[in-house]
């Protein structure tokens, strides 16, 4: 028996049992006459002693050769502490040790096993299993299994069924790239990696499962960053005989249970806005609603005067920044800079100070009086002591750019509060998204998603109008999932891949089984999938997922640790009947 008890168990009530422990030598002091050894496992730390009174001179020799990280088993006798530690749990006693084994020795951790440790990412990352030793890594992991037991038991409940679909298949459209598996047995052919389960579990629909639900991985080649992995893990879910309201109302329910069971937070409702309305306030389809700084336009009250600026933006627009206008004359000036870095891409900035006696001071004092003014300060909610910034330019552009503030504004005011859980729903998507740069029309959300119903003939006229039976839930200004009533019939099926630019050919050999499917009796259906990732680490007060995953690829797409992706030697090539011609 390696073990009586772990390493976070022992308590005063064991005071004289004799116990036998396992896990990892943590840390040794060695004051000559006695030598502590803590002792550390998964669920804790448990202090060992050794001294010259008790224990033999060789059993002092033995502890006083361990090094940081040996596996060690010791027995012994649980004895009160003279000095506690009321900072740990088992701070009230330690272990006088009888008997020591060393399981296993260990070379020295290239960085320190401790809550801050001395280790950069990069070297974590190579050595992920020692990072996952720390308590920071650690909780994280057992934090997302029982956020992923909990949604298996509301699931469950609802009588959901966990099913399995296949990783090695064709392409699923989800707009990134597909990681790509050659065939052995089929020459010059390729499997796709799912960019998600979408058209399986629609598949599954047609075949009756009436709920269904899967944690799944999912796989999309696309630009990484800190809530962005190319191998993921969804909970994907679809269900038969469902409107929009019956999946908001489920899925809301699911994201209650979690806050509930997870967080102790209770919501009562979750609001919704539209997706206009949310590119009309925020700038953005997925708003943080922690804070307020809701846009205010300004062309009515800002255009036809005799700033140039203005008068030629299709749209000018601002937010009010709480307390902004104790900003001094540099650090607006900053701002600004701030704006124009390319990664925002603002023109420019217009402020306006909002002075505690209610005048105003404005950067373009020169074409606005203080009537002017008091009508931007009622535009944007502006309060005495606030500092309002204006933007303008094309109004796509513009509301990114401002939203950017916007975000950059409460991060630095500390209006992210990560205690704070403020879900919302976006819907009524547009269906089509231009894209700018090839000028074609593809799906916002997949190509599997229906219009609004008596929107499709809007499809030939104005396909950027039509508005789909889409929604995504936002939480804390983070999608964490998104869905769509789907098409269920392929007569819409085929209208829509023309409009997405696929000859009927290319749609029946990409998507003739799913078309097919449509003809034995599809039911109504629809769904969502959730990014447990995402989900996972904005429960837990975070932004980066990467540190929920245990074993996470850098933002090169690149796992450290084992060194992957790799070349693959000439004879695996041969059988695969692939040749690689790298060009210089
Ligand atoms: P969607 O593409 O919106 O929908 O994906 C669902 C959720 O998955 C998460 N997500 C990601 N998380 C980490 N890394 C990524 N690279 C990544 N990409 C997406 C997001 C997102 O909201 N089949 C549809 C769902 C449906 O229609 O039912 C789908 O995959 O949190």
């Amino acid at each position: 028996m390696y073990r009586s008890h772990n390493c976070g168990e022992l308590r005063e009530t064991h005071i004289d049992e004799n116990v036998t422990l396992s896990g990892w030598v943590h840390k040794t002091r060695d004051k000559g006459f006695v030598i502590w050894v803590d002792i550390r496992d998964r669920y804790g730390i448990t202090q060992l002693v050794f001294d010259e009174d008790r224990s033999s001179s060789e059993l002092l020799d033995r502890a006083r050769n361990l090094g940081r990280e040996f596996v060690i088993q010791v027995k012994g006798s649980v004895i009160e502490r003279a000095s506690k530690n009321p900072n740990i749990p088992t701070g009230n006693i330690e272990v006088l040790v009888s008997e020591l084994i060393v399981l296993n020795e260990s070379k020295t951790p290239p960085f320190t096993i401790e809550n801050e440790t001395d280790g950069g990412e990069d070297l974590r990352m190579k050595y992920r299993y020692l990072d996952i030793r720390r308590n920071p890594v650690k909780n994280n992991l057992i934090f997302r299994s029982k956020v992923a037991m909990e949604v298996r038991k509301f699931l469950s409940d609802q009588e959901f069924i966990e099913v399995e679909t296949p990783y090695l298949i064709k392409s699923t459209p989800e707009g990134a790239r597909d990681f790509v598996v050659p065939s052995r047995m089929n020459e010059g052919q390729f499997y796709a990696l799912p960019q998600s389960p979408q058209t399986f579990k629609q598949l599954l629909m047609v075949g009756g499962m009436d709920k269904y639900f899967q944690i799944v991985k999912c796989f999309r080649d696309e630009d990484l960053r800190a809530d962005r992995q190319p191998e993921f893990t969804q909970i994907d879910c679809e269900m038969a005989f469902v409107e929009q309201e019956d999946i908001l109302d489920v899925f809301e329910g699911l994201t209650k249970h979690l806050l509930k069971e997870i967080k102790g937070v209770e919501i009562d409702k979750f609001p919704r806005i539209t997706f206009d309305e949310a590119m009309a306030k925020y700038g953005n389809d997925k708003p943080d609603i922690r804070f307020g700084m809701e846009f205010g336009e300004l062309n009515d009250v800002a255009q036809h005067k005799d700033f140039n600026v203005f008068n030629s933006a299709e749209l000018v627009v601002g937010i009010a920044i709480p307390g902004g206008n104790s900003f001094t004359r540099k650090e607006i000036d900053k701002l600004t800079d701030w704006v124009k870095r390319p990664q925002v891409g603002a023109l420019g900035m217009v402020y306006c100070r909002c002075n505690e006696d209610g005048s105003f001071k404005s950067s373009v004092d020169k074409f606005y009086d203080q009537d002017d003014l008091a009508k931007w300060a009622e535009a944007t909610g502006a309060k005495p002591g606030d500092l309002i910034c204006v933007l303008s330019g094309d109004k796509n552009k513009v509301r990114a750019q401002l939203s950017a503030l916007r975000m950059e504004m409460a991060e630095r005011l500390g209006l992210r509060n990560p205690d704070e859980f403020a879900p919302l729903w976006v819907v009524d998507f547009p269906l089509l998204e231009l894209d700018e740069e090839t000028g074609h029309y593809h799906a916002m959300h997949h190509p599997f998603t229906s219009p609004k119903p008596g929107q499709l003939e809007l499809l030939d006229t104005d396909p950027g109008a039509v508005r789909a039976n889409a929604y995504d839930l936002v939480l804390n200004g983070n999608e964490i999932g998104g869905g769509s009533i789907r098409i269920h019939d392929k007569e819409t099926q085929s209208i829509m891949f023309k409009h997405l630019g696929f000859t009927p050919e290319e749609a029946k050999a990409q998507f003739g089984f799913l078309m097919d499917a449509f003809q034995y009796g599809a039911p109504p259906h629809g769904g969502i999938a959730f990014g447990l990732d995402r989900l996972v680490s904005i429960l837990g007060g975070q932004e980066t997922i990467r540190d929920f995953i245990a074993f996470p690829k850098n933002n090169s797409g690149r796992d450290v640790m084992i060194d992957a992706p790799a070349p693959i030697d000439d004879e695996q090539l041969k059988e695969l009947n692939l040749r690689i011609d790298i060009k210089a």
